[in-house]
């Protein structure tokens, strides 16, 4: 029997896309491995969004050439694929395939013609999600992606280039794959894109559908419990979305609403044509709706010309919100993006000294949130057991780490007692 290895990075695009190759390895009879030494095809699923992870790859494939069987195909799909194209021969030579995120499912062509080269990196269609076998057993968080690419074209982000221009899938497909998967196991349902809450789709009767239509269906079904989706662009939080909070117990009381930088200047700069105004607003709308709701950020420091001034504004800015949970990069310049070849770009050390002090400060507020969830009950799912079997690891309505002895019976959502916490995570007991 055949085997394959499939290695993912990145986001949780990526990270679904991962499941459905290897389903699709799978249906074409292959079992999966983890040992490259013995696969007969090894996948790299890749993550472009900063020179790091495109770094990452290039190594990856170096060691893999050398661990690899001589007979054994290796190539890569996703956005590093899309970034380098042909590229990508010429600095692997004896690569195989060179797959864009929105081509994977043609993967199998190589397997009937091993002796050619594959390359394909259209962008413009979402057949593959028709092509693609469907999951036989959907895990307990089923991630359905509802649309893909991005049109805000931020001036630092790679994405419009490697994931295209967005497209929303059909409302039908999107509630037939919902229902699939709560009817294989799942419990709690993420709703993906890059650009999630812009989904819009207008069927055949002129009808539009927008993230609430998704939401409000979902959750009238009844295996699931939990919703919720990732990743929103502040201006597309429209009202009705917002209302779901309100009116819809099963969508998490959790957010991630990447605001880059709190600087105005800077975000004139990156595109992103929005005021702090605007932004408080909207998470004010969010807390009137959903009082406990909690808001994560992506953040970006040294972008091209942020001064000392603009950095502080954006440490003012997660002072106001208290972020939970949030991830802070240092600008990356990236092939096919306008920043990359904007005056002023920060020195390497002066963007290391803010990530550090934003980075400490962004832990510091995770620590005081999970601390102030002590003697709180709050509602978990479980993921599974840690790697020592001793203990349970859930999931908290607000994404939180929470850790609790292994027990016989253990529900697969629970209520929990909160004990103690630290940055990372919680401690509970099960209560019911
Ligand atoms: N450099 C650094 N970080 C970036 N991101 C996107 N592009 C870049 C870049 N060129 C970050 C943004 C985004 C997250 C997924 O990655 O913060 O929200
Ligand atoms: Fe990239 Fe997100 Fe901006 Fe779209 S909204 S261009 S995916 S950072």
């Amino acid at each position: 029997m055949q085997k394959f290895f499939i290695q993912t990075f990145g986001c949780q695009m990526n990270v679904y896309d991962g499941w459905r190759i290897a389903t699709m390895l799978e249906h074409h009879g292959m079992v999966r491995t983890d040992d490259i030494s013995d696969a007969d095809i090894i996948i790299l699923n890749t993550c472009a969004v900063r020179a790091k992870a495109t770094d990452k790859v290039f190594s990856a494939l170096g060691r893999i050439r050398r661990a690899k069987k001589p007979s054994a195909l290796f190539g890569i799909v996703g956005c590093v694929a899309r970034e380098s194209g042909a590229d990508a021969f010429r600095r692997i030579p004896d690569l195989n395939f060179v797959l864009g995120p929105q081509s994977y499912h043609k993967l199998p062509e190589i397997l009937k013609n091993p002796d050619t080269k594959l390359l394909n990196i259209d962008l413009g269609g979402l057949e593959k999600f028709d092509e693609l076998p469907q999951m036989e057993r959907s895990p307990r968080v089923a991630y359905i992606p509802i649309q893909e690419g991005c049109n805000h074209c931020c001036t630092y982000c790679i994405v419009p280039y490697t994931r295209g221009r967005e497209i929303s899938r059909a409302y039908d497909d999107v509630i037939r794959d919902t229902i699939h998967a709560a009817k294989t196991g799942a419990i709690e349902i993420c709703f993906l894109g890059q650009n999630v809450n812009g989904y819009k789709y207008t069927d055949d009767k002129g009808h539009t559908y927008r993230l609430s239509d998704l939401i409000r269906e979902t959750a009238k079904i009844p295996e699931i419990m939990r919703i919720r989706f990732t990743s929103s662009y502040p201006t597309e939080m429209t009202d009705d979305l917002i209302k779901m909070f309100a009116i819809e117990p099963k969508l998490l009381p959790f957010l991630n609403m990447p605001i880059q930088s709190g600087s105005k200047n800077i975000l004139t700069k990156m595109n992103r044509p929005y005021t702090l105004e605007l932004y408080c607003d909207i998470i004010n709308k969010l807390k009137t709706a959903r009082p406990e709701i909690q808001i994560s950020s992506d953040f970006i420091v040294g972008f091209p010309g942020e001064t000392d001034e603009d950095f502080a504004e954006t440490m003012r800015i997660a002072q106001k919100i208290k972020y939970i949970n949030s991830y802070s990069f240092k600008y990356s310049p990236r092939p096919h993006t306008g920043a990359a070849l904007m005056p002023n770009q920060v020195p390497e050390n002066i963007k290391a000294a803010r990530l550090a002090e934003l980075d400490s400060y962004l832990n510091e507020l995770q620590r005081d949130f999970n601390e102030s969830c002590i003697d709180k009950t709050l509602s978990c799912l479980l993921e599974g057991p840690d790697k020592t079997g001793k203990h349970l690891i859930y999931r908290t309505q607000f994404m939180q780490q929470c850790i609790v002895e292994n027990a016989e019976s253990a529900p697969e959502l629970a209520n929990i007692l909160i004990t103690a916490a630290n940055k990372a995570s919680l401690r509970g007991k099960i209560i019911s």
